[in-house]
């Protein structure tokens, strides 16, 4: 299961239509984060472009993030950074699935 990628988990799943993410998946997070092509800096980070990217925090034991790291990052981000100000949980795990892919096609 483990090598399985989170996309599959949700072809998987759901079926294939599961992999568009539904729009508005990422409003959530827009309370805390700038979403869609604006850089400034909300509480958090911009979320576009983080996908694939080094952590922006110092710190944080992440290499990249990726589907994995996401994945356990937004299910509890203190279990990834225990000095985070993200107070934020996401416990659905096709909700959490929806938001990564919805977060790789942020520009
Ligand atoms: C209540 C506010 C809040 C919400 C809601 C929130 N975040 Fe955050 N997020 C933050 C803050 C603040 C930080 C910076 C944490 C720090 O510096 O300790 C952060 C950091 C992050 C980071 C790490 C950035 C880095 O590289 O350092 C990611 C990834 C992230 N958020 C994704 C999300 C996603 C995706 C959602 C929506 C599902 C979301 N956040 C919802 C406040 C929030």
């Amino acid at each position: 299961m483990r090598a399985l990628s989170l996309a599959m988990i949700l072809v998987l799943s759901y079926g294939s239509a599961a992999l568009a993410a539904p729009p508005g998946v990422l409003s959530p997070c827009a309370g805390c984060h700038a979403l869609n092509g604006v850089k400034k800096k909300v509480a958090g980070p911009p979320l576009a472009g983080l996908y694939g990217a080094k952590p922006l925090k110092a710190g944080i034991k992440v290499a990249r993030w990726d589907d994995a790291s996401l994945n356990r990052f937004l299910w509890n981000p203190e279990k990834v950074d225990p000095t985070t100000r993200m107070f934020f949980k996401v416990r659905d795990d096709k909700r959490r699935a929806e938001i990564i892919i919805a977060m790789k096609a942020l520009k």
